[in-house]
């Protein structure tokens, strides 16, 4: 038997990413493999926690002892988010597209030979982690985001901090040379924000498996309890 540092408490996972329909048969997505949420949520069941993983749409076997919440859209998650709180510590790490068509055809659009291509009205989608980061009841005591950047990773990083309202970023690197998106490894930076001060501390990690930050994360997350 492991040790179980994570025993008693309740884990709220967002991975993957959503799928914001424009007719039956299309959609907008971001690009999400759903590992490292997935990585995250195994992580914690395994450290004792009772974990909830809501999942935007992936190809992943389910991680075992974990309550998954199969959703689609970005509304779909932030309702199903919203009926799993209370919870001790909620983790952002799905790719949630911010923008959703106005209205959703019921019927495929038909591609007609001469006439001009249908325009696409888009509306911004809720942003999951700043509605419960600024909730006033049930705020869960500790909510990361995560931070996928291509360009001034830690500047965007400690913005994104404050702006959303969390209290930590996981932010990584995700230029297309690094081959962190959709491969099997990452190298993150963890930015926690000090309660009383506000002051941010910048940890930089050495490379690893996105099962070893889901690792690392998950222990930094017990030694801060
Ligand atoms: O603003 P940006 O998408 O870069 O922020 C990334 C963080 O915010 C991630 O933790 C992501 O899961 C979360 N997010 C969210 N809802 C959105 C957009 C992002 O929860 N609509």
């Amino acid at each position: 038997q492991r040790p179980q540092p994570l025993k008693g408490k309740r884990i709220l996972i967002t991975a993957g990413p959503t799928h914001e329909p424009i007719d039956p048969v299309r959609y907008i997505a971001n690009r999400s493999s759903g590992k490292q949420g997935f990585a995250i949520a195994d992580a914690a069941r395994s450290a004792g926690a009772e974990v909830i993983l809501v999942s935007g749409p992936v190809e992943l076997d389910e991680p075992r002892g974990v309550d998954v919440k199969h959703v689609e859209s970005a509304r779909d998650m932030l309702s199903a988010v919203e009926a799993a709180l209370p919870v001790d510590i909620a983790i952002f790490a799905a790719a949630v597209a911010d923008w959703r068509v106005v209205s959703e055809g019921a019927q495929k659009i038909k591609k007609k030979a001469g006439e001009a291509m249908p325009p696409l009205q888009l509306t911004e989608n809720p942003d999951i982690l700043a509605t419960i980061s600024k909730r006033g009841t049930n705020r869960p005591p500790l909510v990361i985001g995560f931070a996928a950047e291509t360009e001034h990773l830690i500047d965007n990083a400690t913005a994104k901090i404050k702006r959303k309202g969390c209290d930590w970023i996981v932010a990584n690197d995700v230029s297309p040379a690094t081959g962190i998106m959709g491969g099997d490894s990452n190298t993150v930076n963890l930015l926690t924000r000090d309660k009383e001060s506000g002051e941010i501390a910048v940890d930089s990690w050495a490379p690893m498996s996105k099962e070893d930050v889901a690792v690392t994360l998950v222990a930094r997350i017990a030694s801060s309890l």
